[in-house]
Parts: C-alpha cells; structure tokens; sequence
C-alpha cells in the first residue's frame, strides 16, 4: 500500500509494507541473491565454486575486501586472524555470572556485546583502522568465544586456541578437546565445518543483518552491533530453525508418525510448521542446501551414522518434494534442514547450532556494518500506520 502522508509531513508519501517483502532499504554490492532461479553470488563469485574451492577465511577476505586475495594476502589475512583468537582473560570471568545450564545463545549475546567493554582500541566508527581491526577480533573471537559458551554448559575447562591448526579445526579442537591430550580432529570434520562456516557467510538483508545495520546506522559500535545481529538470528524463524529442525525431529520420535506432522503443516488453523522448509527470498532449491545435502551425505558415510532421527529426516525430504501442498507453495528443504542434520551426526549439542549459524555469519555481518559506516548512510528509521484512537481528553479518576 502506498500512504499520502504529506497533510502531516510534508514530504508526500510512504509504502507499508510489514516484513519488507519488497522494500529494499539499503544499496549493496556484497552478495546477490535470485531467489527464483536459485542463484547465491558473493561479490559476483556463485555460492557453489566457493564451496567447492575456497574456504571460510578466503570467503571472509572476498566478502570484507571485495575481490579474492592473493597467495601473500591470503597468508597475511589468515596470520592476522590467528593473532587475535585468544580472549581476554577476564573476558572468562564474564562467564561465570551465567548459570551453567543457559543457552549458548543467551551466553554468546551477552559476552559479544561485552566485548565492547574490552577493546577500546576498536570502538572508533569513523576510524578505519579501528574498523578494521573490529572485523578481524570478532572473526577470530567468535569460535573461542562459541566454544567457550559450551564448555561452560557441560562444567569442562575453557580450551586455549591452538593456531597451528585451521580456523575451523581449531573449533572443533576448543570445543571437544581437552587440556590432558593433544587434539586429534579428523580433516573430514574439519572440512565439513569449514563448509558449514562458508555457506552461512552472508546473506544480503537477512533479519540479523538488517538489524546489524540498523543498530549500527545510529553509529553504535561493532560489538554492540554484532550483538543484537546475534539477538535477532536466535528466533526459530531465521538462525534458530537448525535447532528446532531437530526438536521437531525428535518430537515426530518415528518414520510411522511423519504423515501425522505433514497434515498438521498443511492445516491452516494449526500454527505447526515443518522446520527447515521454506523461505522467504527462494521460491527454488536454495544452492546452499544443495551443497548441504551433498556434505551431509559425505558425513554421514564418514561416521557411518545410523541415527533413527536422520531416517525421519531423510523420509520427509522425500515427502516435501513430492507432495502438492509443498510444490504448490514453493516449499524447498532450506539450508539449515542439512545443517541440523550435520551437526548432529558430528556430536554437535542441539543447543550449539545457532552459535555456529552465528560464528559463521558473524563477516557478513561486519561487511555489511562496515560497507554501509564507510559510505553515505542515514539512520534508519522505519515509518509506521497508526491505528489506535484518534487525539481524545484526559478523563479524570472518578470517570474511567
Ligand atoms: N511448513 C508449512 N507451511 C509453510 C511453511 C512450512 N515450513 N513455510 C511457509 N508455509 C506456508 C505458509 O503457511 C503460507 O501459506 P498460505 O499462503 O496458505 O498462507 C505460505 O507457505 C507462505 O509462507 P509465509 O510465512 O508467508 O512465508 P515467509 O516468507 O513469511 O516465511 C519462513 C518464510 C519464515 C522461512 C517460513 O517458510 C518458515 O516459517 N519456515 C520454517 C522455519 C525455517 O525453516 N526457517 C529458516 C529459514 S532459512 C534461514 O534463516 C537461513
């Protein structure tokens, strides 16, 4: 709807438009998105050759500096993230105010935006080089910071980073090593999440990253920015959906009670939705869940997982892509459908699948707040259409 506002502004008019289905509030020349076609490009590169050839850190470095970095680029950029992995110390302390069965989530938006607290030396927003130095703490920090959150959950030591591994190795070592042994991560795993952090980098003006920008358009500083990006991807409707695809899984306990769950989805008086179906940009396969499916087929044979919850998954992936209501609707397994999958034939807790949505996120988000600081940008103020009472008195008690 388009609304004449200009009796009351002056300034002619405005579209409601709840959800922004078709409002675009930002220019962006980072990540392309058909939705129709199933085409994901960033800057330009097709989502599918990245994952194939690149990794997470590269894929970090394009979507932050807009082209591919050289052999020397690429060395140093990976050299400059290693140099910041560690946290500080009372950083850990932080920890302790959490009572040890929160969610991860709860934990991770509290401590990123503490990090605020912390590093001073990277707070100035019109400082390029503050910026900069922003982007490179919150991508190093994050997994330390992620499997931190976990460690605390399950009562075990904080685990150091080890930098003489991959990024995303690392991870895996701070996550599930222990300070008795070496780690011994296997490269199937490692490279399996590599390909989770990569295929979650971006995603133009996503729900997180909308509200990254528009915290940040008030000249808020990363950490704080990043923080309420981290708020705004917990929701079972955008990051959170990984978790509640195995929630719902579980809830469904067996293949004999699938078609149960599929009526209850297609029931318009019933609010059930399948999780991990759908999507408001793709009306296609989205091309990151084609490269899912293919690196949750590869884990799955690696682990040799036969997990009854991974049988269920299997079947209602048949079921959607069959059945009327689900092609009607246009209805595809969406991304995080494979990535619940994954995660949890690599051991996984369900309570972790958001933080590492969010641990590999976390670059697009910077590039998106770092493209629009570094441009021309108002802050961001959406409109809205009143429906309550028109102007009325001020009735005194004895009235009401
Ligand atoms: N199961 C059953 N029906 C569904 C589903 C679903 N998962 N998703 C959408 N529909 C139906 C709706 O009931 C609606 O039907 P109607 O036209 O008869 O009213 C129609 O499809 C369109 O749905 P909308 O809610 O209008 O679509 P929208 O673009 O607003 O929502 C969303 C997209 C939130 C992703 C939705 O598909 C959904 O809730 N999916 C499940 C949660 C999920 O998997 N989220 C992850 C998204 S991917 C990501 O964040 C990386």
């Amino acid at each position: 709807d388009v609304i004449d506002v200009g009796q009351l502004t002056g300034k002619g008019y405005f579209t409601y438009d709840p959800g922004f289905v078709s409002t675009a509030a930002c220019e962006s020349a980072i990540t392309y998105i058909d939705g129709g076609k199933g085409v994901l490009l960033h800057r330009g590169y097709p989502i599918e050759q990245l994952a194939e050839q690149s990794d997470y850190l590269e894929t970090c470095y394009l979507l932050l500096n807009g082209e591919l970095p050289t052999q020397q680029e690429r060395e140093d950029f990976v050299n400059t993230v290693k140099n910041h992995t560690m946290v500080h110390d009372q950083v850990s302390t932080f920890f302790k105010g959490f009572r040890r069965d929160a969610h991860p989530m709860a934990i991770m938006c509290g401590v990123v935006g503490a990090l605020s607290a912390f590093y001073h030396d990277s707070l100035e927003i019109s400082n390029e080089h503050h910026r900069r130095i922003a982007a490179f703490r919150l991508i190093a920090k994050m997994p330390t910071l992620a499997a931190m959150s976990y460690k605390y959950s399950i009562g075990m030591p904080f685990m150091y980073p080890d930098n003489s591994m991959s990024y995303s190795e690392n991870f895996l070592h701070m996550m599930f090593g222990n300070p008795c042994e070496p780690s011994n991560i296997s490269p199937v795993l490692a490279k399996a999440m590599d390909k989770i952090f990569l295929l979650h980098a971006d995603h133009e003006q996503n729900a997180s990253t909308s509200t990254v920008r528009l915290a940040g358009s008030s000249g808020a500083n990363p950490f704080a920015c990043i923080a309420a990006g981290i708020a705004a991807l917990w929701g079972p409707s955008h990051g959170g959906a990984n978790e509640a695809v195995l929630d719902m899984l579980n809830e469904i306990g067996d293949v004999s009670r699938i078609d149960e769950f599929v009526a209850r989805a297609k029931d318009k008086d019933d609010p059930f939705r399948l999780m991990g179906f759908g999507h408001r940009v793709y009306k296609n396969f989205d091309p990151r869940a084609k490269v899912m499916k293919q690196t949750a087929d590869e884990v799955l044979k690696e682990l040799g997982v036969n997990d009854p919850l991974l049988a269920i998954a299997k079947r209602l992936e048949e079921i959607a892509l069959e059945d009327e209501y689900f092609i009607e609707k246009k209805l595809y397994p969406n991304v995080d459908f494979y990535s619940g999958i994954i995660l949890k034939a690599m051991g996984i807790p369900t309570s972790m699948f958001t933080v590492i949505f969010a641990v590999g996120r976390t670059v697009g988000w910077i590039a998106h707040w770092n493209e629009m600081i570094s441009g021309s940008y108002r802050i961001g103020r959406p409109r809205q259409l009143y429906t309550g009472y028109a102007q009325r008195d001020y009735p005194d008690m004895a009235s009401r």
